[in-house]
């Protein structure tokens, strides 16, 4: 693995996002192996299908470089911590961040002292009615009847992107009911503003890639996004 050679500041209220492809050359595949640790690398041997493997191993070794930048340590030397439903985060520590896979995309969020969520959905042609009517707020159901025929399954990506995301910043995946809170349904241009469990949570889609849809969760207001692309050529922004 090539030594870092940048380094990033988080400042306050600011959320960066990362976007990066997960499809990586065989030889990226064996440097991001390399930085992986021993439960990683047991987690990867696990997976029964080589590119579901493959993405994984991508996915840590870039969220492992991508850290590196703002904890100012090599990207093997990470550890990471688990909480009691499987959140990964890095203990003392006031780097917050979370992960999120689709496909071949995987998306980061980064920010200082906030629990943060972030969720990326492909948009697929078709989506299943019995998902949305059995994990969806009535409101959101009734909302996605009102759209086109032709914007429908975008609209129902949306929506789980962005209630996904709530649940990954609040750390409970499926231990919160994902039907007892309602999220905006498309893409907002602005922050959006969510209150639950007595706390505001600030809510931003985004569109990291054509084809996906994506949203970002956390609790503190949002002042500021900055969008990077991780790249083998190093860090990109991209909006
Ligand atoms: C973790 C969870 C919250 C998201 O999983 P997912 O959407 O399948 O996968 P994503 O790629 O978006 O996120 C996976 C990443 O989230 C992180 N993660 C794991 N547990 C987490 C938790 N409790 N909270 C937040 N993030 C978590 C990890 O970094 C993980 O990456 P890894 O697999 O490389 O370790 C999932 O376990 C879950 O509970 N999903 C809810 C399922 C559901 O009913 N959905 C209907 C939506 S309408």
């Amino acid at each position: 693995m090539k030594k870092r050679y940048n380094f990033f500041v988080l400042n306050p209220n600011e959320v960066s996002l990362w976007r990066a492809a997960l499809s990586v050359t065989e030889e990226q595949l064996s440097e991001f192996f390399a930085v992986l640790s021993p439960d990683e690398i047991a987690r990867a041997e696990k997976f029964k299908f080589p590119i579901h493997k493959q993405r994984f191993i991508a996915a840590r070794g870039i969220l492992r470089c991508i850290l590196s930048y703002y904890l100012l340590i090599e990207p093997q030397e990470i550890q990471f911590s688990y909480t009691a439903h499987g959140k990964p985060y890095i203990a003392d520590n006031d780097v917050e961040f979370n992960v999120s896979h689709s496909h071949d995309m995987a998306v980061f969020a980064v920010t200082k002292r906030f629990p943060i969520g972030v969720d990326i959905e492909k948009i697929k042609s078709t989506y299943e009615d019995a998902v949305a009517k059995r994990y969806f707020s009535q409101q959101e159901y009734a909302g996605l009847q009102e759209v086109s025929l032709a914007q429908q399954a975008k609209t129902f990506y949306q929506i789980w992107a962005n209630k996904e995301a709530v649940i990954k910043a609040m750390g409970l995946g499926v231990h919160y009911s994902l039907e007892s809170f309602t999220v905006p349904i498309k893409e907002t241009k602005r922050v959006f503003s969510l209150q639950l469990e007595k706390t505001n949570w600030s809510l931003q889609t985004f569109a990291a890639h054509p084809d996906y849809t994506a949203a970002v969760v956390t609790e503190q207001p949002i002042e500021k996004i900055l969008y990077w692309e991780w790249t083998l050529m190093g860090p990109q922004i991209w909006k």
